[in-house]
């Protein structure tokens, strides 16, 4: 068989692990393996490159992702699509396996539907994808955020001050929600979790009197700004507060190495699948095993609320 794989979406630590265990795996398995640059674009562009075992030596730890990703404005359109598919089926590409986001899944059961078989990966940082207990490169995300907030309590604690840490996530909060508890947050405010303005305000204010010298606030992007945030506090808390936007530092880094197996795992199983005749599906890790999903329950699905948040109340 040949196999073509492509990265899509926003990069996350761990897509090079994966990629090299597709390419490993695939080769292992008497198959060809071809990587498409920059994600769907590459695509249409027919940016097409054929991979050996030696293409992928040392990528294990490096973050990012060595074929690029992109997303792509023209694969939105159904005639960027077919240009793709030709692209493959000129390339005599037989399984195309693919690692991204909602955003990928859905231009794969696009793909799909023009009869292209295709495998998808969960790769993101934001741990937003339903079916999977984790997204590669999530857990190097947390591990980034743990060491900011870990800096920032320092700085807080000197100044006496309320740090407000803002993590990426888009619709979720795991992000937050994770290093959050990592870091002892006092407050964690995610899409699943609300904020409760006047609560805050009151407890940050008794946390002051009480003696408490620095306070962390962990907080999804497009909640609230941050920054309007830390001047609520400073005025209405009486604790004087900073804002941090974490931004696309939580997106690069060199994968810990619960991302480098679970990629080697998930990267390895799609190749495994497409041996059985299983495509149309994407692969997830459920209590420690994998397993795989028609892409229709996945697509657009939101995870449950993370029975995790309990702990924020009693521990912090
Ligand atoms: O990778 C996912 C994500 O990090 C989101 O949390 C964030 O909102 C988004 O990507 C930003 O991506 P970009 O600016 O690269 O489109």
């Amino acid at each position: 068989m040949n196999i073509g794989v492509l990265t899509s979406g926003g990069d996350a630590p761990g897509m090079n692990a994966t990629i090299r265990a597709v390419v490993r795996a695939g080769i292992g398995y008497g198959h060809k393996v071809f990587g498409i640059k920059d994600g769907y674009s590459g695509l249409i562009k027919d940016e097409i490159i054929h991979l050996n075992a030696h293409s992928v030596s040392g990528m294990l730890s490096l973050g990012g992702t060595f074929l690029g990703t992109s997303r792509s404005a023209d694969f939105m359109t159904e005639e960027g699509r077919k240009i793709a598919a030709e692209n493959l089926k000129n390339r005599e590409i037989d399984a195309l396996i693919v690692i991204g986001g909602d955003g990928t899944y859905h231009g794969a059961m696009e793909l799909a539907k023009l009869g292209i078989k295709i495998i998808g990966l969960p790769g993101t940082i934001d741990n937003d994808i339903a079916g999977t207990d984790f997204t590669i490169g999530f857990h190097t995300a947390v591990q980034t955020i743990v060491d900011a907030i870990d800096k920032l309590r320092d700085t807080s604690n000197s100044h006496q001050r309320c740090s407000i840490v803002e993590t990426m996530g888009r619709h979720c909060g795991d992000l937050a929600l994770f290093a959050g508890i990592c870091g002892g947050a006092e407050f964690i405010i995610t899409p699943e979790n609300p904020i409760n303005k006047e609560l805050m305000f009151k407890r940050l204010k008794e946390h002051k009197e009480q003696g408490r010298r620095h306070a962390i606030v962990v907080i999804t992007e497009k909640i609230v700004d941050p920054f309007e945030l830390a001047k609520e506090i400073t005025e209405k808390a009486e604790f004087v507060a900073r804002a941090t936007v974490l931004g696309y530092i939580q997106r690069g880094g060199s994968p810990v190495p619960a991302d480098r197996i679970l990629g080697s795992r998930m990267g390895t199983y799609a190749v495994e699948l497409l041996n059985d005749g299983i495509y149309g599906v994407c692969v997830g890790e459920r209590d420690s095993r994998m397993v795989y999903l028609p892409f229709a329950n996945v697509v657009g699905q939101k995870r449950p609320k993370n029975e995790m948040y309990r702990l924020v109340k009693k521990i912090s």
